[in-house]
């Protein structure tokens, strides 16, 4: 089994690094280094989702939590840091991820994506054979957060499996695949040390409000329109955001390096069928009528080339590293819930300034 000491976490002010930071932190996961968490907080950061972590981690002479502000694109800070802190381990999730900020505006997710991937894997790659000599016998680990996007869409049956040959269908899969290529390219080419997961539609707190799942949610605390892209019938396959954690944290320790693992919640929905289940189970926590709310359910304008099903087949990662999910859809969907009807402070400060430009440039047109 890998350890490691240093592990540079990119990306850990979102919503699945942040989860993952309080994972590692956790004694569930067994590690006992230090976290660094670097990010650039645009709007989808914020430092605010690991005060508590901060505060229990971050301080003494020898800090297991440290934040540093900075931007995955800009090659000098990444050397700074990879060498300030002696890492070890890498763990690459900073993107740019909601695909409809994609359709409305590319550019950020080219540059960070893409550019700023290769920006990581070409720092990580010349400190490391710098300290080690050969890349391969290296003890470190650079792991890659990918989607199931970027395999496309499928039809009524059949699953993604890590052989799924790439088709990226809006700017941000297509970012990530290319940002999924640079990675094996990096193996393949230099030897550096490599593993890459492709995980299915993550739920769970501290997502930012602009996803399905914690729209929804507090659009019915509010009473305002459920928007609902095209017929509703697109299917996704969730799974609670701890569940993923668990997952790449056993691929870093135990995945073959330079294999590929597909992770996902083996938990399809038709989006207007869990908007139905969400309903019934805010009604419940909030006493509110589930008629009432059934009612701001609204047909809009659909998303442009809308992949229309996503299903992943995990085998590979059930059966060779002896992964499963621990998170019932039920259970997972209730502490969701929960989360964001009590955690009112957090969402009123990450639904400033720029959420509601986003949602008059999104729906407003729909
Ligand atoms: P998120 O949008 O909540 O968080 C992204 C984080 O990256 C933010 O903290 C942001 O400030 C930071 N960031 C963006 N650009 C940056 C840059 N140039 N430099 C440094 N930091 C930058 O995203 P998420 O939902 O937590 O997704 C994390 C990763 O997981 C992404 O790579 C995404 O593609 C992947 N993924 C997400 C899901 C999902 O359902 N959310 C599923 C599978 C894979
Ligand atoms: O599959 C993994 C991907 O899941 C990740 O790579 C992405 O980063 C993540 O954002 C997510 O992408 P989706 O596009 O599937 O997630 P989103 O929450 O945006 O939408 C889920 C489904 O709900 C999708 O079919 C579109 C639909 N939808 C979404 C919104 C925001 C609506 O019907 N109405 C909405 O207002």
């Amino acid at each position: 089994m890998r350890t490691f000491t240093n592990i540079f976490i990119t990306g850990g002010a979102g919503f699945i690094g942040s989860n993952m930071i309080r994972y590692l932190l956790s004694k569930e996961s067994g590690f006992s280094g230090r976290v660094i968490n670097v990010d650039a907080l645009t709007y989808a950061g914020n430092p605010e989702s690991l005060s508590d972590i901060a505060e229990r981690f971050g301080g003494g002479p020898a800090p297991r939590y440290v934040f540093v502000k900075a931007d995955i694109r800009d090659r000098s800070a990444m050397e700074r840091v990879i060498r300030e802190y002696q890492v070890d381990a890498i763990i690459h999730f900073a993107a740019e991820s909601h695909v409809d900020r994609s359709i409305l505006g590319p550019e950020a997710f080219v540059t960070t994506n893409v550019l700023g991937t290769y920006t990581l894997l070409d720092v990580a790659r010349l400190y490391w054979q710098e300290r080690y000599g050969s890349l391969s016998a290296a003890p470190v680990l650079f792991h890659h957060i990918s989607t199931d996007e970027v395999y496309g869409s499928l039809g009524d049956s059949g699953y993604f499996t890590e052989n799924t040959p790439y088709d990226p269908r809006s700017p941000y899969s297509a970012s990530k695949a290319g940002s999924d290529h640079l990675v094996m390219a990096y193996h393949h080419t230099y030897g550096l040390p490599i593993t890459l997961t492709n995980c299915s539609n993550n739920y769970g707190p501290y997502q930012f409000p602009e996803k399905l799942i914690p729209l929804m949610i507090l659009n019915m605390q509010e009473a305002k329109p459920l928007p609902v892209y095209g017929d509703g019938k697109n299917i996704r396959d969730w799974l609670y955001v701890e569940d993923h954690n668990s997952a790449v944290w056993t691929v870093m320790q135990k995945g073959r390096i330079g294999e590929k693992y597909n992770i996902g919640g083996e938990n399809e929905w038709e989006n207007i069928t869990l908007l139905h289940r969400l309903i019934d189970i805010v009604a419940e926590e909030t006493g509110k009528d589930p008629e009432q709310l059934q009612s701001l359910i609204t047909f809009v304008k659909d998303r442009p080339g809308h992949d229309r099903r996503y299903a992943i087949d995990c085998t590979k990662l059930k059966t060779e590293l002896g992964w499963k999910q621990s998170v019932s859809f039920e259970e997972g969907l209730r502490k969701t819930v929960r989360w964001y009807l009590t955690n009112s402070a957090w969402v009123q400060h990450v639904r400033s300034g720029e959420y509601r430009t986003w949602l008059e440039k999104n729906y407003n047109q729909r």
